[in-house]
């Protein structure tokens, strides 16, 4: 199967493994290791789980080695990230040959589409943990330990862990996530979220503020607010009589303080409203940049994947950001080669990309997820060398806009927040602009977490470069 190819997507990263916590000097019995993949939400997801093993005794550990306790937490996207976690688990099958009291743990999407079909097909898993049931984990880990298979993948219509505070591990200290509500309502055919994490539901506002204000007040200077589909953000207040939309969550995170940047992800299309645009250009802490995933620029592909918008329509909506908001990034998800589509429908695709000229694109094979809608009712029937080449078309057509729009910012100036030391060179920091555009310039005395106006001399493809003008 294909996969995507652009390595910094969120459901790309994978299996990267959790650092301890920097300056935790609990003494812990036990050590847990766990391994993340796919969206930023389930990254998140393991920083709650890593809270919940805290509180049992468990320490976080680099090291699967010198673990009790192997955890995975898994995607299910695409068929691609399904498969790696499969060569992962193979690999541990050794280690618990060596080590027969080693516990091993799938959580996250894969270990809800599978349910204990897992404990069927892949042996050596003891436990098998859903998205909605990690406050279980405490009770399974113990029945796991007695030598029981432990099992729960009951999903929810209320969980959102809200009262429990996630442990920021490998975290850079200045930027952080934080998820506003779970599952999704929204039943794009060709996505297998719905089942994997259930019904949509939001987070109490309240936890919402205080976990952003906590945040700030250690330091932080950037937030993300995550969800499936942000824009549908809704809660109602009954002690205020009060109902808080995305605008009005946004508003309240944005005004915890201006040094605070207020950043969201994922929106679809249909939810975007006027009020989120306005809502930002009233806040200048509220980035500008928005992650509009258009799947495909052809109408009738859009209703097939009932995606409820036509090509015209999501045309409108990038006017609408433009008109509001002039200079908000802009970027995309694309899927190519769904079911029947023909060059035609992706010769829309290549122009509604023309169109809204994206800064940056996540860009995606179909591949066919079992029990979604579209693998029901529809033919996986575009060959995978049609796939290939139509992905390679869209790669090259998304390289030439993202360097016309890095180009275009070659000369002017940008408040950045610095998150660190350049990759490339220790004597330069880097940083993101509200657009979300790398910028890497001169250390000089600036320090991450700090704001620094930084003029663009020049730019790679991913990246500009500049120096600090005024800081
Ligand atoms: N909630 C977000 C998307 C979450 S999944 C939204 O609605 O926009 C992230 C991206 O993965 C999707 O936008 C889509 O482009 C891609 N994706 C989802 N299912 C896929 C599949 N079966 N094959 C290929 N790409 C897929
Ligand atoms: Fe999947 Fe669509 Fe929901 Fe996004 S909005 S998670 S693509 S069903
Ligand atoms: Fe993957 Fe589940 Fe996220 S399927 S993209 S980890 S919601």
């Amino acid at each position: 199967m294909l996969e995507s190819v652009q390595k910094v997507h969120d459901e790309s990263r994978q299996g990267e493994a959790i650092a301890p916590l920097a300056g935790d000097t609990r003494i812990y019995s036990k050590k847990f290791y766990i391994e993340s993949y796919g969206c930023q939400m389930n990254f998140n997801d393991s920083e709650i789980v890593a809270s919940i093993l805290n509180k049992e005794g468990f320490g976080a550990t680099r090291d699967a080695e010198e673990a009790d306790l192997v955890l995975l937490n898994t995607c299910s996207i695409r068929e691609k990230a399904e498969q790696t976690v499969r060569k992962r688990l193979s690999d541990f099958k050794k280690a618990k040959k060596a080590r027969p009291g080693l516990l091993v743990g799938v959580l996250g999407c894969m270990a809800e589409r599978l349910k204990s079909k897992f404990l069927e097909e892949e042996k050596l898993v003891d436990m098998v943990v859903g998205p909605d049931a990690y406050r279980t984990l405490p009770s399974l880990i113990q029945e796991a330990e007695t030598g029981q298979k432990a099992v729960n993948v009951l999903l929810s219509r209320e969980e959102t862990y809200a009262d429990i505070s996630p442990v920021r591990l490998n975290s850079n200290g200045v930027t952080a996530f934080v998820s506003i509500m779970r599952g999704c309502n929204n039943m794009c055919t060709f996505c297998v979220v719905p089942f994997t994490r259930g019904r949509e539901r939001s987070r109490d506002p309240h936890s919402v503020v205080e976990e952003a204000a906590d945040l700030f007040k250690n330091g932080y200077r950037e937030v993300t607010l995550l969800g499936q589909n942000v824009d549908s953000y809704y809660f109602v207040d009954e002690a205020k009589d009060e109902i808080i939309t995305f605008a009005r969550l946004l508003e309240k995170v944005a005004a915890i303080s201006p040094l605070l940047r207020v950043r969201f992800s994922t929106s679809h299309p249909k939810d975007i409203t006027d009020e989120v645009l306005f809502t930002m250009a009233r806040h200048e802490n509220i980035c500008n940049y928005i992650h509009l995933p258009v799947q495909s620029g052809s109408t009738r592909i859009l209703q097939l994947m009932n995606r409820t918008y036509t090509r015209e329509w999501y045309m409108k909506k990038v006017d609408r950001i433009r008109e509001i908001l002039p200079d908000c990034g802009l970027s995309t998800d694309i899927i190519t080669g769904f079911c029947t589509e023909t060059e035609e429908d992706h010769e829309d695709t290549l122009s509604i990309m023309e169109y809204a000229h994206y800064d940056l694109a996540y860009m995606f094979a179909y591949s066919e997820r079992p029990g979604t809608l579209a693998a029901r009712r529809y033919t996986d029937d575009v060959p995978e060398e049609v796939k290939k080449s139509r992905l390679a078309g869209i790669v090259a057509l998304h390289r030439r806009h993202t360097l016309e729009s890095m180009q275009q910012d070659v000369g002017k100036t940008f408040r950045v927040l610095i998150e660190g030391v350049s990759k490339k060179s220790e004597n330069d920091l880097f940083g993101r602009n509200d657009q979300n555009k790398v910028v890497v310039f001169p250390k000089m005395h600036y320090q991450k977490g700090d704001y620094v106006m930084v003029k663009v001399e020049d730019c790679t493809a991913g990246t500009l470069l500049g120096k600090v003008v005024e800081g």
